[in-house]
């Protein structure tokens, strides 16, 4: 044997520093490649809520009212939306590469995030000096909104639309007062229930939890829902859409680990995260409507956001317990059993008090422009 040879030759013991320290380097770059310590998470949220200052053509004005009503709420943060800008109009069109097949088949809940844009950006249109004249979707496939010149009026809504989230912690469970929220102007077909007696909140956490045991006993809601959900920042910021875990109060793991927990969450455990979550609030809100089609769906969703934002500005918190409206088999028997006459249930929010979550991304507006 020569020298270098043997000089190559490693000791037990050298082989295994070295196999050790191997391991360390690969834990440790699998771990920088998880979670992405140089993407700065809250940089990317406030680059998304910060209103854009460029007033300096028609143009610059309409895209600045786009990106309010991209800030709404919308299924799984999907932002099922495209935007288009003629002359002094805004059109906002569905966008089905974006559908969510298996809790929403209909298409239901898509309509409705239309209509929570839609709010968003008359809100921030009357404070911008315009005044909003909408087309409803009834014959068209899309909402249509002429901004003719008027005095601006900004409101308590315009300056909810920076600051309002779906907060999904667990509430502190001391009352809320509702007189204001009740006062809310509504759309024509649309009204608002509110739940607030035990015994109503009782009936309703009875059909939340069986919507649960359905949802998460069905593979393609499950599928779906881990499509769209992002375990850590990079998932979120690569995409700049979807349920990122922290901002629903979990934490962020790699996505193997997030995957695999989430596909292994029993029924029941889901249903007793969501009944604690429904006794820790103050009460509940059924915003219903008296039809099932494009139009009513868009008036729910502007109804819906401007609850959202009133909440918002009188510093309640907020969440969806959609399930017993999406399991179409439970619809109708919880529309008789909170009493609803003809009014078709469309969604299911709780409210109360609790600390501010981390806000979610959203996608630019040059990615939504049709
Ligand atoms: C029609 C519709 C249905 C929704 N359904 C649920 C739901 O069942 N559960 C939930 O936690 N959030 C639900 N959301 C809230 C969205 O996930 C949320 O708006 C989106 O992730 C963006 O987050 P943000 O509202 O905090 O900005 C729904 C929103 C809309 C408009």
């Amino acid at each position: 044997m020569n020298k270098t040879t043997s000089n190559l030759k490693l000791s037990r013991r050298d082989f295994l520093k070295l196999a050790a320290a191997g391991s360390v380097v690969t834990v440790g770059g699998y771990a920088l490649y998880e979670f992405a310590p140089w993407l700065n998470y809250e940089s990317q949220v406030t680059k998304t809520w910060t209103p854009s200052q460029d007033s300096s053509s028609a143009d610059a004005k309409l895209r600045g009212l786009v990106h309010f009503a991209t800030l709404a709420a919308n299924g799984h943060n999907t932002q099922p939306w495209k935007f288009a800008l003629k002359e002094n109009t805004i059109e906002i069109h569905p966008d089905f590469s974006r559908q969510l097949a298996a809790v929403d088949p209909g298409h239901r809940e898509l309509w409705i995030s239309l209509g929570c844009a839609l709010e968003n950006l008359t809100v921030a249109a009357r404070a911008s000096g315009f005044a909003p004249e909408v087309t409803y979707p009834d014959a068209a496939d899309f909402i249509h909104i002429q901004l003719k010149p008027d005095t601006a009026q900004s409101s308590d809504l315009f300056n909810a639309i920076l600051l309002r989230q779906n907060t999904r912690s667990e509430y502190d469970g001391q009352p809320v007062e509702t007189a204001a929220i009740e006062q809310l102007t509504l759309e024509p077909g649309v009204s608002l229930q509110f739940i607030t007696t035990p015994a109503e909140l009782e009936t309703t956490l009875n059909y939340v939890n069986q919507g649960n045991l359905s949802q998460y006993a069905d593979t393609a809601f499950v599928d779906e829902l881990i499509a769209w959900l992002r375990f850590n920042k990079k998932d979120a910021m690569a995409v700049m859409d979807g349920l990122y875990s922290i901002c629903s109060g979990n934490p962020e793991v790699p996505r193997w680990l997030g995957q695999m927990f989430v596909a292994g969450t029993k029924p029941q455990q889901q249903a007793d995260i969501d009944a604690k979550k429904l006794r820790s609030s103050s009460g509940a809100v059924l915003v219903a409507s008296t039809a099932d089609d494009k139009s009513s769906w868009v008036r729910t969703g502007q109804v819906y956001e401007r609850l959202a934002l009133k909440m918002t500005a009188l510093n309640i918190q907020s969440a969806f317990l959609n399930q017993p409206i999406e399991v179409a088999s439970l619809r109708s028997q919880f529309q008789n059993a909170m009493g609803m006459g003809t009014f078709l249930p469309q969604l299911l929010v709780r409210y109360g008090h609790a600390p501010a979550l981390p806000r979610s991304l959203r996608r630019g507006v040059e990615q939504v422009m049709l």
